[in-house]
């Protein structure tokens, strides 16, 4: 959520920060804009809308200085246009800011009865205002900001520009991540790695309440009591070539074809063949004496959780709690004395899983971190991290991430089930056997792309869709619903199917297409499914029937499309069955003309409440 580039160097800087920018362009595309020092004093380029824009803007009027910041925004505070777009700046600091300013109000209120005038409607510019304030009172640049940073609440990066002083550049942190990259007579600072990915390899991350002043020669971080400390520099992964969408029109359609590979990164990590058993990493603590999981997350990562909550209380009769972040931070739940927290992540840094992970810890839960990005600070912070070996994510509609946190909390699953005695050597065996086939069968879903591309025609014309499941297609009818609204912009809705005669059954016309995720189980669930899809039937609904070919069957005279899935164990099916409501989601945006990787409104990483 915004994107924040920082350099200091000793040739021009807007190309960099440019190129920085368009790494970061995920986490917001409102407007952009990068400040430099010219002779000393501030300049700016602006524009509304993606970095193209922005881009454009710059080869109009070109702009030089070696050091500089930029940013690419989600707009909190203030309409998304040229004049709310970050840098903010007065004559003597320009700043980019990733978060909220809470108390702004009343801080602006303050500054302007000081006599400073403001130019946006963000919260940003206080900071600005406030840090041009001290340093009128004659405090330098450093002691400026520390004084500033004092009066702010909320959270937020700062990437700060003090006019005058090409030698300086300052970052800032309270519960928004930075990072600092070390370069050859050059240091950056980034909202994270992969941003500094073409720039530099060594890396060092700013902790709660931080403050970091970067010149030339290096980097001095200082903490919340304006203490210097060290912080440890390490050398990244991430590779510096932009990350392409190789053969495909869009990041999703791409990283939706990467899952059979994906899937299986993930699982071998856990997965040994010869022995048909899982092993996690090490865990500080003993699985065996979980009394209850708690889950929380945000979004998909969410309903990946819910599979969860299925899959643990069934295979490890260990009970589950599962909850939005947003809700589970402010309701005081209850939690069971040594359980065991589980936080969901793609990004590992959204706000409120964040802080929901930090209110497990102070309450003395073990706490394990389900994330893709190693270096995120849930996997900073948490016990353990479980990692999904999904790759960068670029697409904001979480397609892989989704797949691969399946996967990793399949294997928790049997890993718990196994420690708590509740199942044997040959369970674990069959159960691990079945994962261990979902990145062929995977490839065998996704060979249904073109008959999902023609079933697209039809849901693009809808105003509603709902889809339906039961049990952990339940979950899967869930993201199936949220994949199609995000990025079609057609309204739909998840059902537990057994609840449509509760309610929802009054939307069901000839017009309202219904998707359901029907899987053969043991459960008689695809029985109970089946009657459902003909009570909608009867009263006119069109249905898409996703089953094994002996459910296809079954719904042949029923179903207007009826997609044969391959026959699985049902453990393993929301795995599989997340693909086609992904490829369904993705066909219909791209027949409604949308914008599929970088969808209005959204961000891929939300690190604001
Ligand atoms: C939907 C989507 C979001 C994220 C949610 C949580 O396609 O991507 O709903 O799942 O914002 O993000 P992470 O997983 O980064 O915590």
């Amino acid at each position: 959520m915004c994107g924040i580039v920082g350099i200091i160097g000793r040739k021009d800087v807007a190309p960099l920060l440019i190129d920085g920018l368009r790494r970061l362009e995920y986490r917001g595309y409102d407007s952009a804009g990068i400040a430099t020092l010219v002779n000393g004093s501030i300049d700016r380029r602006r524009a509304e809308g993606k970095i193209a824009n922005l881009d454009a803007r710059v080869r109009e009027q070109p702009i030089d200085g070696t050091v500089g910041i930029g940013h690419t925004r989600w707009a909190t505070h203030g309409r998304p246009n040229e004049a709310n777009a970050h840098p903010h700046a007065s004559a003597r600091v320009a700043v980019v800011h990733n978060g909220i300013i809470e108390n702004f109000q009343e801080l602006k209120k303050e500054l302007q009865d000081a006599g400073r005038a403001f130019e946006s409607d963000t919260d940003t510019e206080v900071v600005v205002h406030l840090i041009h304030h001290h340093l009128d009172q004659g405090l330098p640049p450093v002691e400026a900001v520390q004084h500033s940073l004092k009066r702010l609440n909320g959270a937020f990066a700062l990437g700060i520009l003090i006019a005058g002083r090409h030698d300086l550049l300052i970052g800032a942190r309270m519960g928004s991540p930075l990072a600092v990259g070390y370069g050859d007579g050059e240091m950056f600072l980034g909202s994270d790695a992969l941003a500094l990915a073409p720039l530099t390899q060594r890396i060092a991350y700013l902790d709660e309440g931080d403050m970091v002043v970067l010149t030339l020669e290096g980097a001095t971080f200082y903490d919340a009591d304006d203490q210097p400390v060290a912080r440890e520099v390490r050398q990244t992964a991430l590779s510096g070539a932009l990350i392409g969408k190789g053969e495909h029109r869009h990041f999703m359609a791409k990283e939706i074809f990467e899952q059979p590979q994906v899937i299986g990164d993930t699982l071998n990590a856990m997965y040994n063949p010869a022995q048909g058993s899982i092993t996690l990493p090490d865990l500080p603590f003993d699985l065996a004496a979980v009394p209850k999981v708690t889950i929380v997350a945000c979004g998909t990562s969410y309903y990946a959780g819910l599979v969860a909550k299925y899959w643990i209380e069934r295979l490890a009769r260990v009970p589950v709690e599962i909850d939005v972040a947003s809700e589970f931070r402010y309701r005081r739940p209850v939690l069971a004395d040594g359980g065991l927290a589980l936080f969901i992540s793609q990004s590992g840094e959204t706000a409120d899983t964040l802080a929901a992970l930090r209110h497990c810890k102070a309450e003395g839960q073990h706490t394990v971190a389900i994330v893709n990005s190693p270096e995120s600070s849930m996997a900073r912070e948490s016990d353990a991290v479980l990692q999904t070996l999904a790759g960068p994510e670029i697409g904001v509609a979480s397609t892989k991430a989704f797949t691969t946190q399946l996967t990793v909390l399949a294997c928790f699953s049997i890993a718990l089930a196994r420690a708590k005695g509740a199942i044997d050597r040959k369970a674990e065996q069959a159960l691990s056997g079945a994962l261990a086939e979902v990145p062929g069968r995977a490839a065998e879903v996704l060979a249904h792309d073109e008959r999902i591309r023609d079933i697209a025609q039809f849901v693009a014309d809808a105003r509603d869709v709902l889809y339906l499941g039961r049990g952990t297609s339940y979950a899967i009818a869930l993201e199936g619903a949220l994949k199609l609204k995000e990025i079609s912009y057609i309204h739909a809705e998840g059902y537990a199917a057994g609840e449509m005669k509760h309610g929802p059954i009054a939307l069901i016309d000839e017009t309202v297409p219904v998707i359901v995720i029907a899987p053969d189980d043991e459960d008689e669930l695809f029985e109970k499914t089946a009657s459902n899809v003909q009570e909608t039937v009867a009263r006119g609904g069109k249905v898409v029937f996703f089953s094994d070919a002996h459910g296809v069957e079954r719904m042949s005279e029923t179903a207007l499309y009826a997609i044969p899935m391959p026959t699985v164990n049902p453990f393993v099916a929301p795995i599989l069955y997340a693909i086609p409501v992904q490829l369904l989601a993705y066909h219909t945006a791209v027949l409604k003309g949308t914008d599929v990787d970088q969808p209005r409104n959204l961000a891929k990483s939300v690190t604001v409440e």
